[in-house]
């Protein structure tokens, strides 16, 4: 019997026994047992008091194992009688409450529980125990939740990793992980971070952000959405760039669903994000180095190998080096209408950015021959930021054109201008047709894609 069960079993009896568990009581929460049932912060007490209890005699360390089905319930059952014994006034309501609740602490997230369950919350920043930040409709604040110390942060940062089979220690203190509702989990855990664990959780899961509601974000404006839509139907090689967390795995999700579903698609993600709704669809994830250093799948061998499953497109979550040049390749022999994401502040320095990428991929091709490749390859570039107070936008579509001497040419068609920043510190602007209309409407047409007439006439599409 493992030390778990043997807590479990060593608390059901007692219970059963009847046998008074104030002596079990837990200095750190004050062990009040004369707290009266209904008020919510007596709940609280009372529900910190009999999660200590659980905490003390169980190894909660080994709750990760705990998959099965069975143990929950033993779980579950040693918690409804520490609850019977510590305070049998609670009606059938709040009984039940609490124990959702401790279950959530004991095998759920713990204080993270109720931000995970919030739909409100994208994202989850843990800086140590004490800070937490959340972002809700692009802003940033400060939660209320805290871990009790750093040693309970780091139980609920490694029940999280475990739960999808990665691990965090000393040795790998860095872990980025995906959960099985598609967020996504980093971990950085003591010595690499100095102010105890961070963790960062980006949620995509319950209801990933559609077109719809981009554009109710004023994301972008429904005439870029309608060129986006032609373009990727007409297999225009695609390329998001992006600040971190301006929204470029978001927008390469909803441009996704203009891929007709008859398509054969390789998708490739470090950590898998993407919800693409095509049937036809084969996605890979890229493998970390074991702790001897091997064994790692690298995006590149993955784009390497996507050129061999005959795909009709290849979406590669982000590109970050050497797979850059496979990428290229790929869009330039065959694979029309492959999409990926970049680390770029301007569709400029996001050229700029595929060449070190190029580079990193230790090719001796000279730089106009590489630019050649570039500008041979990609059709497109949407540029998305995070601007000032939150608000995340699409600022440029950019069509890259051919090379003239060393210079790669670029257009812009629609763009966003920042006109200022309103009394909440948010920025707002105006979205703008320049009045370019791009030389590849042509290859639309042929597609049987009809772009209004106006579509490209210089003015202003909308303001905020
Ligand atoms: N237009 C938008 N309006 C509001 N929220 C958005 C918008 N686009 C994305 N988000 C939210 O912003 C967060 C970051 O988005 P996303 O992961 O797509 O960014 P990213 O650029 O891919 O980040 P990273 O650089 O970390 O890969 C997510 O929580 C997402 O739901
Ligand atoms: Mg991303």
């Amino acid at each position: 019997m493992s030390r778990l069960q043997q807590g479990i079993s060593k608390l059901n009896s007692l219970s059963n026994q009847g046998s008074s568990l104030s002596r079990l009581s837990s200095p750190s929460f004050g062990g009040n047992s004369t707290v009266g049932g209904g008020g919510g912060k007596n709940l609280e007490e009372l529900k910190r008091q009999i999660h200590s209890k659980l905490v003390e005699r169980l190894d909660l360390s080994r709750v990760k194992d705990l998959a099965s089905d069975a143990m929950r319930r033993d779980i579950r059952r040693a918690i409804e009688h520490l609850c019977d014994t510590e305070n049998p006034l609670l009606n059938r309501i709040e009984r039940e409450k609490l124990i959702e609740e401790i279950l959530d602490e004991t095998l759920g997230f713990g204080p993270l529980e109720p931000l995970l369950k919030d739909p409100t919350v994208s994202e989850v920043m843990v800086n140590g125990p004490r800070k937490i930040y959340v972002e809700r409709r692009g802003k940033i604040e400060k939660s209320e939740v805290t871990f009790r110390d750093n040693d309970h942060l780091l139980q609920i940062i490694d029940r999280i990793v475990s739960k999808v089979g990665r691990r965090v220690d000393e040795t790998s203190p860095l872990c980025d992980a995906r959960l099985p509702d598609g967020s996504r989990v980093n971990a950085v855990i003591p010595p690499i971070a100095l102010d105890g664990a961070s963790l960062s959780i980006r949620r995509f899961g319950a209801t990933p952000l559609k077109l719809e509601d981009l554009l109710n974000y004023k994301a972008f404006t429904p005439e870029m959405a309608m060129l986006l839509e032609g373009a990727i139907k007409a297999r225009l090689n695609t390329v998001i760039s992006g600040g971190t967390g301006s929204g470029k795995t978001t927008l390469l999700n909803t441009l996704s669903a203009f891929i007709p579903g008859d398509e054969r698609l390789v998708t490739i993600e470090d950590a898998a994000e993407l919800q693409l709704q095509q049937d036809h669809i084969v996605r890979m994830e890229t493998r970390p180095p074991n702790i001897e250093g091997k064994g790692a799948i690298t995006c590149r061998d993955l784009v390497k190998n996507a050129l061999r499953m005959r795909p009709d497109r290849i979406i590669v979550g982000e590109c970050r080096g050497s797979e850059a040049l496979d990428m290229l390749q790929a869009m330039n022999t065959g694979h029309a209408g492959s999409m990926t994401t970049l680390h770029a502040n301007t569709p400029r320095d996001g050229l700029a950015r595929l060449e070190t990428m190029i580079m990193m991929a230790g090719t001796e091709l000279p730089i106009k021959a590489m630019r050649q490749q570039i500008s041979s390859a990609v059709d497109l570039i949407i540029q998305v930021n995070r601007l000032q107070g939150g608000p995340r936008k699409m600022v440029s579509i950019t069509e890259v054109m051919n090379m003239e001497q060393e210079t790669i040419i670029m257009q812009e068609i629609f763009r966003f201008r920042q006109l200022g920043v309103d009394q909440n510190g948010r920025a707002f602007g105006q979205f703008e047709a320049t009045g370019v209309r791009p030389s590849f409407v042509q290859r639309l047409e042929q597609k049987g894609i009809k772009l209004p007439s106006n579509m490209f006439t210089e003015r202003v599409l909308a303001r905020d």
